[in-house]
């Protein structure tokens, strides 16, 4: 074999360091991005840090999600870690706490969430925001006060106490009109956290959301008919992951601060007959429809309400309560017009065409069950079709489940 001279040597050396570099550099480079990739999808948790209130409902889990996708360190209040973490959790809840910082703990309890508050201060130096998406499961009185009002109140306290900078508040855009125990429930803790000036706030009310009107899907895929009281009934619904966004970008930006932000979707408003055609459209369908005068729900709630009276009883009238529920959402517009108002990147439409392909997770606490229902269904055996619901009157495969959701 052949011995390379000198220079060769010398030039195979600083090829093969050049090379080492070189493998050096990519690596280092392929790192930094995976890294990079990593933060953005999973959040830095460099931007503050949040803490989130009703994080196990519907739009709490996505603000969760969202927290932690912007960057926030997240902290996620829920009053029974069972329900993420068996297996029916893990299958409903999926990936959505993902890079946050699960805390149980009752909100309902304010000593117990004022130490966690503080705790959470104590070793993270400041509080961004509380963002709070509680809400009363029922909507019936007692809860309403406990959950919208007095536990709500419980986080803006808690905050407070150890300085946290800004709240937001998930409320609804019903409240400009209230008529029901929750509403008035609601109203209440907005006035007190408009009140206070330690903190600044967001008070978001929204219109309805994706869910409330979705929950006739299955059965136009069977065929059957699309159920309302009031064809003209309003809507201009918002995506639950277009409403977390909105709901974390109030955090830093300032023109949302110390404001009420009324909030719906991209469409335009649309009646009921409407989003039923799109429905109908969605799951390929001939549309058909199927009506129920308002009044049954004045006869049950009159009759209900009577009894109560009478009977000093709470569970009548919450029963009462839950029809007056029912019937503000058959004939009550939930709408924004300024186009300042109405926000999001997913319309109805595209809602619906991705539920008639993919199927929706049922949530028992937007339907309206339980007496309503129980009209509804019997009225659509007896009256060949002659049957409506609203948006929070949903088919009746639920009736064994939960009361009402709003
Ligand atoms: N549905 C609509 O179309 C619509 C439209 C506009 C505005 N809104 C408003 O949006 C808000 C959020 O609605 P959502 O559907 O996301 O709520 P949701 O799914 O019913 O979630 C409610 C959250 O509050 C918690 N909570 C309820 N009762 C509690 C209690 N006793 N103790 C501790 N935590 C309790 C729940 O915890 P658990 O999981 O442990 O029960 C859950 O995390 C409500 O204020 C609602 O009025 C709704």
């Amino acid at each position: 074999m052949r011995a390379r001279r000198p220079e060769q040597e010398a030039s195979r050396r600083r090829r093969a360091e050049a090379s080492s570099l070189l493998s050096a550099v990519v690596l280092v480079i392929c790192l930094v991005q995976t890294q990079a990739l990593s933060m953005s999808l999973m959040g830095s948790n460099n931007k503050g840090v949040t803490v989130i209130a009703g994080a196990t409902g519907y739009i709490g889990k996505s603000a969760v999600r969202e927290s932690v996708r912007q960057g926030y360190k997240t902290f996620a209040l829920i009053r029974d870690r069972k329900k993420i973490e068996s297996k029916e959790g893990k299958r409903l809840y999926g990936d959505y706490f993902d890079g946050a910082q699960v805390v149980e703990v009752d909100v309902a309890d304010e000593e117990r969430l004022l130490q966690v508050i503080s705790e959470i201060k104590e070793t993270e130096g400041e509080i961004d925001s509380v963002v709070s998406c509680l809400a009363s499961r029922s909507g019936i009185k007692r809860e309403a006060y406990n959950i919208d009002y007095q536990a709500t109140l419980n986080c803006l306290n808690a905050g407070m106490e150890n300085d946290a900078k800004h709240f937001v508040l998930l409320s609804a855009i019903c409240v400009r009109k209230p008529l029901l125990h929750f509403q008035r429930a609601k109203l209440k803790f907005e006035a007190a956290l408009q009140a206070q000036d330690k903190l600044k706030y967001s008070i978001v009310r929204p219109t309805a959301f994706f869910k409330s009107v979705s929950g006739q899907l299955e059965r136009l895929q069977e065929g059957k008919s699309f159920l309302m009281f009031q064809d003209s009934t309003r809507a201009n619904p918002i995506a639950e992951s277009d409403l977390a966004t909105y709901l974390i970008d109030c955090i830093a930006d300032e023109s949302r601060h110390n404001k009420v932000l009324n909030l719906g979707g991209p469409d335009k408003a649309m009646t009921k007959l409407e989003q039923g055609e799109m429905m109908f459209r969605s799951v390929s369908k001939e549309p058909k429809y199927s009506r129920l005068p308002v009044g049954i729900f004045d006869v049950s709630i009159n009759a209900l309400q009577w009894l109560a009276d009478v009977f000093q009883n709470e569970s009548l009238e919450n029963a009462a309560e839950l029809g007056r529920i029912g019937k503000y959402y058959a004939v009550e517009d939930m709408v924004t017009t300024e186009p300042t108002e109405m926000y999001g990147t997913i319309t109805l439409q595209e809602h619906f065409d991705r539920i008639a392909k993919e199927g929706q997770e049922y949530d028992p606490y937007t339907t309206m069950t339980g007496i309503i229902g129980l009209i509804g269904k019997d009225g659509e055996e007896q009256n060949n079709g002659a049957v409506s619901t609203s948006d929070s009157l949903q088919p009746t495969s639920i009736l064994e489940k939960e009361t009402v959701g709003v």
